[in-house]
């Protein structure tokens, strides 16, 4: 066995391929390993037309006209890429000239344009969740969504809610919001509505269960692993965020490399055409991740609509000109194996999501380069001889976004601990500053593709979720900016330093990074397998020594997650600590104005920071079974982070939710008001009107509508949707005879069902969101007069009535809501918070619906400023609300 590794033209990622030297086509070596009892997935079948749902029937109208004219390689060209690094963009689909149908831009990722020039490179999605404010994430979304049209861009790769962030370790926690669903599917949706607003289409990832990096992707030697995840976990949890995502009206979805109870995600028929296009009635596209397809028949009946970015990888690896679909899709529906309807789903689902966009009005091709930084280069890099032309008009996106990334950076930095009143801290003290993280990279801050190394300021993760900094304001900059009297010592081991005086302060900036398993950072594999969650680069002796020396420390922590702070958190002179999560480009002026007290810090931790990373169940832990298929059993149910730690009363050092403010702030009035009466299951679903779908033709169409045109003229490994004639010529006479030869999988069926009780468009069934309670509070600033003013929040978790059958989390954050305005000393604000019947229902596995365990029982609505400080309570039965309580936990 050898290892290649192909680095491909200046600028791209490097793919590490293993494979068999010398065998034509490899074979996997080691079998899928049987998935433990209890975790189906059930074969579901057929894939849902799409085109029933009020809200996409205009656009369904429109496309039916247009696929209605297409050839089958006409359909089949827009249902895949034409190959890695076969266009400008991460993701290039086919395209129907003839019809004005161009081909569709895709690129990465969550926090701006990746791999280009003049964007901003805006606060990461775990940065964005610790805001907790749904219309800043919103006016983030509206950004984002601004730049991607502006540099032509069709489809934004983002937001990301899967990871959930079920592993401490987990690479990619910090593309997504926080280790809650409700958490994940607010800001997800607010992202979905701020980009698709401006007409991107948003596509929310990955379904579901790429909760570690580590042997994530399937491989020609290897199994991806299999996240063996239980019913009632998918709908509480994982699947949550998805429904909110679809409710907003998201066009596309990404399916995950890995397997979900023991089915590759992008051919798995129980989450595509089950769970997310039947019960989550989801009328848009869902697409593979890249090279994540490994059957072309299968994924098309599962109900993958897109495959990215075309080429295979199981058997082959990419840029070798092979696909499982493009001609071999066609050839399918040629020769009978594919059924003609489900390629016209396909093909309609992705128009009608165009439409749908409003793409179909001006919308600009593509202006950029994914693959070079030059003005001009190959068009196709992936292909050995490609034409060449003008591939980066660099077109400036960043119109005054940098104010909106500010403002993401700067509400979410999180103040864990402050003693006394020891920030905000006076301009005028002596500062000594320590640590590479103040500073932005020396040797340049793009000088690592996707952000591969650990060197200076850390504002963003590695991997698909990065993008480049226009420019960086890193805080040792702004620092200087508002202090005389700064002595910076940029290293990370504790220098010699003079001796200090009483009114010294040391600020130590550590950090903690992870990224994705494409690339391998100081020993970490996207997970954070080697560095656990200590500080990097010996983080936590840096603040130890600092702490032995000076009396007043400041410790600033850039983290993409989680981190133990138990080495120096008690040490008296450790007094403050300020976490501000992953920054982007605004790392400085948001950070600093907070140290000094022109802004008070309103951020919240969007995960809880346990005392041991032993207190969480060995479940929640990296798994890795290199030599079979890695089997991630979800054993913990439904208890993961606050939910395990509350559960088992285990009490954090920092419990999810906790943030301190200069402010302070004391809630009251508070008023529960009942809208829909609930009752144990939901009212019926409406039923579901016949698709559009069904009016197309379905009669296997003429070989020659699969000719290449004469006289083409082809880039040698482009994926195109064409056969050679004879080769359309011989399916089709097999799909004439009624020949074919496909092993349909077990419960395969061609008759489109009623969909489930709990499903309905766009979501599930709509009186899941009917509103069943609300509740109005006040909250007051009481701190004194000349304290900076502060942005307030209030969270609410829901606990469920005692004596129901089934068992619940002791608390579970179901809503939140912060104030617009800063409060001064004084001043008071109302906030709403609303919950749905989903909100006060559990998942039953049994009935396979959402039910309300007890209509008439006692739910304790709890609201405060953290998961552990929640002085409010309301209750569901009396419509009483008590002030001034001690919290469930
Ligand atoms: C990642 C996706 C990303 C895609 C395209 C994959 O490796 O998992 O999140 O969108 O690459 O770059």
């Amino acid at each position: 066995m050898v290892i290649f590794n192909m680095e491909y033209p200046s600028g791209l990622r490097s793919l590490s391929l293993l494979f068999l030297a010398g065998a034509a086509s490899a074979s996997v070596l080691h079998p899928r390993d049987p998935v433990p009892d209890g975790y189906v997935a059930a074969p579901y079948y057929p894939t849902p037309y799409g085109g029933w749902s009020d809200d996409w029937s205009a656009s369904y109208e429109k496309a039916i006209k247009l696929v209605s004219q297409m050839t089958v390689a006409e359909k089949v060209n827009i249902t895949a890429g034409t190959g890695l690094y076969m266009g400008r963009c991460v993701g290039n689909t086919g395209s129907v000239p003839r019809l004005g149908l161009p081909q569709l831009c895709l690129q990465d990722g969550p926090l701006g344009v990746r791999t280009t020039d003049n964007i901003t490179a805006f606060p990461a999605g775990i940065t964005t969740g610790a805001t907790f404010n749904k219309d800043l994430i919103y006016q983030r979304g509206v950004a984002i969504g601004e730049e991607f049209r502006g540099k032509g861009a069709n489809f934004y790769l983002g937001p990301c809610v899967g990871p959930l962030g079920r592993k401490p370790r987990g690479g990619r926690n910090w593309e997504g919001f926080g280790v809650d669903p409700v958490l994940q599917a607010i800001a997800g949706a607010e992202t979905i509505r701020g980009v698709q607003d401006q007409g991107v289409i948003a596509t929310i990832k990955h379904l579901i269960g790429n909760e570690q990096e580590l042997y994530r992707m399937y491989n020609p030697v290897q199994q991806a692993y299999s996240s063996n995840i239980d019913d009632r976990a998918i709908h509480e949890l994982y699947l949550w965020p998805f429904a909110e995502g679809v409710k907003a009206g998201v066009g596309s979805v990404m399916a995950s490399y890995n397997a979900i109870n023991g089915s590759a995600a992008s051919q798995n028929s129980y989450i595509l055409n089950g769970l997310l296009k039947d019960e989550l009635g989801f009328q848009g596209l869902v697409m593979t991740d890249w090279l994540a397809q490994i059957s072309g028949v299968g994924s098309a009946l599962a109900g993958l609509d897109m495959s990215m970015p075309g080429d295979t990888v199981g058997n082959n690896i990419p840029l070798d000109g092979y696909s499982n679909w493009q001609y071999e899709l066609t050839r399918s529906v040629l020769n009978g194996s594919v059924p003609v309807d489900r390629l016209n789903d396909m093909a309609t689902r992705i128009v009608a999501t165009w439409y749908q966009l409003g793409q179909d009005k001006d919308y600009p091709p593509p202006n950029f380069s994914s693959n070079t930084a030059d003005p001009t280069g190959p068009l196709y890099p992936g292909a050995v001889f490609s034409p060449v032309g003008v591939v980066n008009e660099y077109v400036n996106v960043q119109g005054d976004h940098k104010v909106v990334a500010k403002q993401v950076a700067q509400e979410a930095v999180t103040l864990l601990k402050n003693n006394g009143s020891f920030l905000p801290l006076s301009t005028s003290s002596p500062l000594f500053v320590f640590g590479t993280d103040a500073q932005a990279d020396p040797e340049g801050i793009n000088s690592c593709t996707d952000k591969t190394c650990n060197r200076g300021l850390l504002g963003m993760g590695w991997g698909s979720g990065s993008a480049n900094y226009p420019y960086l304001d890193d805080p040792i900059s702004s620092l200087k900016r508002k202090v005389a009297n700064v002595t910076y010592f940029a290293t990370d081991s504790f220098p010699t330093v003079p001796t200090p005086t009483e009114d010294d302060v040391a600020i130590v900036f550590i950090n903690s990074d992870s990224g994705e398993n494409s690339y391998t950072v100081e020993n970490n594999h996207g997970d954070r397998d080697s560095d656990g969650l200590k500080a990097w680069h010996n983080g936590d002796e840096l603040v130890q020594k600092a702490a032995e020396k000076y009396s007043n420390v400041l410790v600033i922590y850039h983290t993409v997650g989680p981190v133990v702070v138990e080495p120096w958190i008690d040490l008296p002179s450790v007094k403050g600590v300020l976490i501000a999560h992953l920054p982007g480009q605004e790392a400085g002026d948001s950070l600093t104005e907070i140290i000094f007290g022109e802004v008070s810090p309103s951020g919240h931790l969007p995960y809880s920071i346990p005392v041991s990373e032993d207190d969480y169940p060995k479940s929640l832990s990296l798994v890795s079974t290199p030599l079979s298929q890695t089997q991630d059993t979800y054993s913990e149910g439904l208890y993961i982070d606050y939910r395990y730690l509350n559960k088992n009363n285990i009490k954090p050092r920092y419990a999810f939710g906790h943030g301190l403010s200069y402010a302070n702030f004391s809630f009251s009035n508070a008023k529960i008001t009942r809208v829909t009466p609930l009752t144990e299951t939901p009212p019926a679903r409406p039923s579901k009107p016949e698709s559009p779908i069904a009016s197309l033709n379905t009669t296997i169409p003429a070989a020659s509508e699969a000719y290449y045109p004469e006289g083409f003229d082809r880039i040698w490994r482009y994926l195109y949707s064409w056969l050679p004639n004879a080769e359309a010529d011989t399916a089709y006479a097999i799909g004439a005879a009624g020949d074919k030869k496909y092993p349909y999988p077990e419960g395969y069926s061609s008759e489109q069902k009623p969909g489930p009780a709990a499903g309905g468009p766009s979501g599930g069934n709509p009186a899941l969101w009917d509103v069943a309670y609300t509740i109005s509070l006040t909250v007051i600033n009481t701190a004194k007069q000349d304290t900076t003013p502060g942005k307030a929040l209030a969270q609410a978790y829901v606990q469920f009535p005692e004596g129901i059958s089934y068992d619940t989390p002791v608390i579970q954050l179901r809503d939140f809501a912060k104030t617009g305005d800063a409060l001064k000393p004084g001043e008071s604000a109302q906030l709403e918070l609303s919950f749905a019947r989903k909100d006060l229902s559990v998942w039953d596995t049994t009935r396979q619906n959402w039910v309300v365990p007890d209509p008439e029982g006692k739910y304790k609505i709890w609201v405060g400023s953290a998961s552990d400080d929640l002085p409010v309570v309301c209750y569901s039965d009396t419509l009483v609300c008590e002030e001034g309580v001690t919290g469930p936990i």
